[in-house]
C-alpha cells in the first residue's frame, strides 16, 4: 500500500485515486463543492485547492502519489476557501433563511466551516427567470454555483444531456437542453440521478417544502468536516431523499 501525507497523517490511497478519493475513503475531509464520489472529475470550483509539496492544486483532479506532502486545512488555505465563497456568495442569489435548501446545502455549510460570517463584496444580484415548467421539478437559476455536478450526472449516469454550462464570464449560465430552452420540453425526469444531485437549491422537486424542518437537516445535525455524507450514502439522491432534495423540496 502506497501513502502520502495529508496534514501530518498517512493517507493509503490506490492505483488511480486522486488526492481527493483517497482521503475521503479515509474518513478525512477536504472542502468541496463539484466533486462527486460517483461522477468524473470536473475541477470546477477551487474549494478543494490545497498544497502539494508547497504547491497549490485541486485535490479532486490531482492523483495521487507516495512523495506528496499534502496540506489540507491550514489558515492560509481556508482563507483562499473562504474567498472563493465569498465571490460564490455575491455572484448568485443565496438568501439562506429563505431558501428551502438551507440547512442541507453545500455552499452554507462549508461556508461555516471556512469561518465566513457575512458578504465581503458588493451583490451582484443577478436576475435570471425561473424555470418551473416542469411538473415536479423547478430550477432557480440565481442560485446556481455552475458546479456542473447536474450537467455531468445528466451526461454518465442518466445518459440524456439535459444541462449544460454556456456564456462567458459573468454570463456564464446554466443551460436546459430542449427545443424551448424549458425544462418540461427536455427528456429530464424527476427519478434522474440528476433531479438530486444539486450542493445548492438551484434545482429543487416542487410540493416538498419543510418536510424535513429546519434546525433538523442534514448541516444541522453535523458539520459538514464531521459528515461523512458521501461515504456513507449509496448516491446523492439517497441522502437528498432523508434530508431535503427529493423529500422536503419547494
Ligand atoms: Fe451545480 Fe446545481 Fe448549478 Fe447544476 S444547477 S451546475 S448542480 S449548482
Ligand atoms: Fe475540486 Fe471543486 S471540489 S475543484
Amino acid at each position: 500500500m502506497n501513502y502520502f501525507t495529508l496534514d501530518g497523517l498517512e493517507v493509503p490511497f490506490e492505483e488511480g485515486d486522486t488526492l481527493m478519493s483517497a482521503a475521503r475513503r479515509e474518513g478525512h475531509y477536504v472542502p468541496h463543492l463539484c466533486w462527486h464520489p460517483r461522477l468524473g472529475q470536473s475541477g470546477a470550483c477551487r474549494v478543494c485547492t490545497v498544497k502539494v509539496n508547497g504547491r497549490l492544486a485541486a485535490a479532486c483532479t490531482t492523483r495521487a502519489s507516495a512523495d506528496q506532502m499534502v496540506e489540507n486545512r491550514t489558515t492560509e488555505l481556508d482563507a483562499k476557501r473562504r474567498l472563493l465563497l465569498q465571490m460564490l456568495f455575491v455572484e448568485g442569489n443565496h438568501f439562506c433563511p429563505g431558501c428551502e435548501k438551507s440547512g442541507d446545502c453545500l455552499l452554507q455549510a462549508t461556508a461555516y466551516e471556512m469561518g465566513m460570517t457575512g458578504p465581503r463584496f458588493e451583490e451582484f444580484y443577478p436576475d435570471r427567470p425561473l424555470d418551473a415548467s416542469h411538473p415536479d421539478t423547478w430550477i432557480d437559476f440565481d442560485r446556481c454555483i455552475l458546479c456542473k455536478l447536474c450537467v455531468r450526472a445528466s451526461t454518465e449516469i442518466d445518459h440524456k444531456n439535459v444541462f449544460a454550462i454556456g456564456g462567458h464570464g459573468i454570463d456564464t449560465h446554466l443551460v436546459v437542453d430542449s427545443p424551448s430552452g424549458k425544462l418540461v420540453d427536455s427528456r429530464f425526469s424527476a427519478d434522474d440521478f440528476a433531479a438530486g444531485v444539486c450542493p445548492v437549491g438551484a434545482i429543487l422537486p416542487k410540493r416538498r417544502g419543510f418536510v424535513i424542518p429546519i434546525h433538523e437537516r442534514r448541516f444541522d445535525r453535523a458539520p459538514v468536516a464531521e459528515e461523512s455524507w458521501l461515504e456513507n450514502d449509496a448516491s446523492t439522491r439517497e441522502s437528498t431523499d432523508d434530508t431535503g432534495g427529493h423529500d422536503e423540496g419547494a
